[in-house]
């Protein structure tokens, strides 16, 4: 029998409406335009409304990748949400969408892997699709970070927005997506975190509710040196040389952790896809919102080979080597 890939058929993204300047953020905590530039990238974020959920941001963003794939709601056979900041403790995000969007049948479930999330699904749908389990699989990451910043803690709050990007993955007769990687390292996970938890006692409760916490340098450090290993093993490991790579679409955390991660790979900054001057850090949104970004910008094209990668808490990382067929 035929080898069966996947390949993308269709992409979306959805930004909530409210934006949140680093000029607004001036009032809220002793921080300055200049020092968030500086030292991130950022100029702005995206804030969901106070009855917006995680799964209203999938919904549109899964809309506009359906309407992109030219698809209809029937034709999705799993569906697969990255995110930290699910509705409810159960049902999954993926359950509330798949009603939502009358899809008929599953599986959906949810995948948590922090900022990595997006990069873990579209690895765990590409390996569904491989083994011809499933035709085609709706791959979202969608983050509503906002609810779980503490807004008086100027060492995180300046980083993160809400968004939601996502993808149709589809069987194809050549790849599409010719390697994915994912993986994990525990050691790490307290450098990066919301202390409380459900089975957990709640260490780091504030009215009630749990907050990220962050060792921002070491996480920096760990984030350049891990994505740059990443990249170059995927690319050794497909043999395939930097000046081969149309686009790096990275995680968009922080934009000296791009650049320092560009310059390891030793691969120029215009070939990388940077979203996070008006996005901030969407965590598993991240990577597919830029992705959509630059597919309906016209940057990224048919035929053009294309590295996503991401690193978050955990500490988790991967990427996704892509022929953009
Ligand atoms: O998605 C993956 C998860 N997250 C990341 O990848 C984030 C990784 N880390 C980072 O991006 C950077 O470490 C940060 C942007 C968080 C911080 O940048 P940094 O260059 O590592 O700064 P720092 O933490 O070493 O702090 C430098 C100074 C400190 O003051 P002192 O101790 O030197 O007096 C901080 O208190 O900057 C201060 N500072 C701020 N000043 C103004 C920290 N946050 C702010 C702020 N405004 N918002």
């Amino acid at each position: 029998m035929a080898q069966i890939f996947s390949r993308i058929v269709g992409t979306g993204g959805y930004l909530p409406e409210k934006v949140l300047t680093n000029h607004d953020l001036e009032s809220m905590v002793d921080t300055t335009h200049e020092w968030i530039v500086a030292r991130t990238g950022i100029h702005q974020r995206h804030i969901a409304a106070e009855n917006e959920t995680t799964c209203d941001l999938a919904q549109q963003a899964a809309l506009q990748a359906m309407d992109a794939a030219g698809i209809r709601p029937e034709d999705i056979e799993l569906i697969i949400i990255a995110t930290t900041t699910a509705d409810q403790v159960f049902p999954s995000t993926a359950c509330k969408l798949q009603h939502r969007l009358n899809i008929p049948q599953g599986p959906a479930f949810d995948v948590q892997a922090v900022c990595a999330g997006f990069i873990y699904a579209l690895d765990i749908a590409d390996k569904y699709i491989r083994s011809g389990t499933v035709k085609r699989a709706l791959v979202v990451g969608a983050e509503t970070f906002s609810r779980i910043i503490d807004w008086t803690d100027r060492n995180t709050c300046v980083l993160f927005g809400d968004g939601a990007g996502a993808v149709i993955l589809e069987a194809a007769a050549k790849p599409g997506i010719i390697a994915s990687h994912i993986t994990a390292d525990g050691r790490y996970r307290n450098l990066l975190e919301v202390p409380g938890g459900v089975s957990s006692a709640y260490q780091d409760v504030q009215n009630g509710r749990a907050y990220v916490r962050m060792q921002g340098h070491e996480v920096f450090k760990w984030a350049v040196k891990a994505l740059g290993n990443e990249a170059q093993d995927m690319l050794a490991a497909n043999h395939l040389s930097v000046d081969e790579l149309d686009w790096l679409v990275p995680h968009q955390a922080n934009i000296r952790i791009i650049s320092a991660m560009a310059k390891r790979l030793h691969i120029p900054m215009e070939r990388v896809i940077k979203t996070i001057h008006r996005h901030g850090n969407t965590s598993a949104a991240s990577v597919p919102l830029a992705l959509n970004m630059a597919v309906r910008d016209g940057r990224i094209q048919a035929g053009q080979k294309i590295l996503l990668e991401a690193f978050g808490g955990g500490f988790t990382w991967g990427s996704v080597l892509i022929h953009y067929i």
